[in-house]
């Protein structure tokens, strides 16, 4: 059975009660429950990773090289910032999906930027949880080239 990598950055384990006003009371567990959950329908397992810290995020982006067929990443802050996130999903030449729960375009300018948007085959903005759900389902689309 194929495999997508789920990766969530900085501060997204505090979701549930990070700001809820912009990010909502979900938490990181609703999110890889919903993602494990979408993904089993599709017929996809999901290794699923969070860190505050830019290197083991590039190390769990790079380990899927070995044995997955798609990420789904909400990068966090790093999105506005990381050429090193950017290269790393790069360099695995797989499938990528980017996740914000918040609409980052109504927000502080320096958020408008992403350095995944560009190279990913699917953009969820502003879906809260079910924007999560809404990327494995185009990702398994992607997987099945329809
Ligand atoms: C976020 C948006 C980012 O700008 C922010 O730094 C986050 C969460 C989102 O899911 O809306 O940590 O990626």
């Amino acid at each position: 059975m194929s495999r997508l990598l789920l990766v969530n950055g900085p501060n997204l384990n505090l979701l549930g009660t990070r700001e809820p006003d912009v990010y909502g009371t979900t938490t990181l567990a609703d999110v890889e429950q919903l993602v494990t959950e979408t993904a089993a329908a599709e017929g996809l397992q999901v290794r699923a990773v969070q860190s505050n810290h830019e290197g083991e995020l590039i190390d769990a982006i790079q380990g899927a090289r070995e044995d997955c067929a798609a990420i789904v990443i909400n990068p966090g802050a790093y999105t506005h910032t990381s050429v090193a996130i950017r290269d790393a999903l790069l360099a695995t030449e797989l499938p990528i999906a980017e996740v914000h729960l918040s609409n980052i375009h109504r927000r502080e300018p320096f958020r408008h930027h992403s350095y995944v948007s560009d190279i990913a085959e699917v953009v969820v903005i502003g879906a809260g949880l079910h924007g999560y759900g809404y990327a494995v389902q185009q990702l398994a689309r992607v997987l099945r080239g329809a």
